[in-house]
């Protein structure tokens, strides 16, 4: 990305990855005790001493006045696995590299440092304004959201444009099932999402840093109905934590991470094009569809190979990072 800087540091050996059945066993382990690891905090239990809590990249679990402990980031959360998605043809990323290497420019343009100032973001009360061509127009919570549409569990590669890649276990709702609950227009041609603007919560958002917040992505109404489409709102069993996108954000896995807007307050169905946060900041560097094409370089970088998130390890990168069965048709002329 523009001024993106990449740390030598999180390349870390080829044991930084864990094994799929480490972590199912894992949770199965905890859900049979009635137990999250989000819980054991919340409870103060052996592991979770106040210098730990911390340190914890889900961040201080102190609940605000009429907030649910159940919605706090890395609360336990448990959802149905989709069948098919159980297994990504990968190993999957060690959790604590997902929480610790991020993109997300509201908080700091350093991958390492933005799990720390994320932990500033008040995820509660949380809400998601669903406007445009819809014929009810209204604001849903987070519960009402998961009313409307059963949270499913699905592992997915993940590519970002700086080619690095990881493999994890998201929790979400189908937008595409959202959409049809919502009532959505025929003449939509657009989904546009929005994230917050707090410039009090997020030090990088303020007029020095130089963009044009809050940031903004979208997809063809064609993509947002793609059985792919996930509003994420949990990862590795547990809520979303703040520096992934708390309390929900959309994971789009065919196209490169930016598309994959996090901490969405707005989700709005239009006719015409909307412009999208990197594409309007550098239309030659990302693409407004920005999907996974090892064909076409970037600027900078060739986009033919990736690496794999804690191994250092170079993988070739597929088309539509490797969900060509299910998106390509979309593309067709
Ligand atoms: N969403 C917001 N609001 N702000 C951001 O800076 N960065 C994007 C995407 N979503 C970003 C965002 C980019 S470039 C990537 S690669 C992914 O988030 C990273 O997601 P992760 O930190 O959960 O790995």
């Amino acid at each position: 990305m523009v001024h993106i800087h990449v740390h030598e540091n999180w390349r870390l050996p080829d044991c930084a990855a864990t094994e799929e059945q480490d972590y199912l066993s894992r949770r199965e382990m905890l859900a049979r005790m009635g137990l999250g690891l989000g819980a054991m905090s919340l409870l103060g239990l052996p592991g979770c001493s106040t210098e730990e809590n911390a340190r914890d990249p889900f961040g201080p679990r102190t609940i605000p006045a009429g907030g649910k402990p159940e919605l706090a980031p890395g609360a336990p959360l448990q959802a149905a696995m989709k069948p098919g998605y159980r297994k990504a043809n990968r190993r999957l990323s060690r959790e604590d590299l997902v929480l610790r290497f991020n993109n997300f420019y509201e908080f700091s343009l350093d991958k390492e440092e933005v799990w720390k100032l994320a932990q500033r973001l008040e995820t509660q009360p949380w809400s998601v304004e669903i406007a445009g061509l819809v014929d009810n127009p209204r604001t849903l919570d987070l519960e009402d959201l998961e009313r409307l549409v059963p949270p499913e569990e699905r592992v997915y590669r993940f590519r970002c444009v700086e080619a690095w890649a990881m493999t994890v276990p998201w929790i979400g709702l189908p937008l595409g099932a959202l959409i049809d609950k919502l009532g959505v227009q025929d003449k939509t041609r657009y989904v546009r999402f929005h994230t917050f603007l707090r410039p009090e919560q997020a030090p990088n958002q303020n007029l020095e840093s130089g963009y044009a917040w809050p940031y903004y992505e979208a997809l063809t109404i064609e993509e947002a109905r793609n059985e792919l489409s996930l509003l994420a709102i949990g990862l590795y069993g547990k809520r979303l934590s703040r520096q992934n996108g708390a309390p929900i954000r959309l994971v789009v896995p065919w196209k490169y991470g930016l598309k994959n807007i996090k901490s969405i307050v707005r989700i709005e169905f239009v006719e015409k094009r909307p412009p999208t946060f990197w594409n309007a900041i550098a239309p030659d560097e990302y693409s407004w569809h920005s999907n996974v094409d090892p064909s076409v370089p970037h600027l900078r970088w060739s986009q033919a190979s990736e690496k794999l998130l804690g191994s250092g390890i170079r993988v070739p990168t597929k088309p539509y990072n490797g969900y060509g069965e299910q998106v390509a048709g979309i593309y067709r002329p």
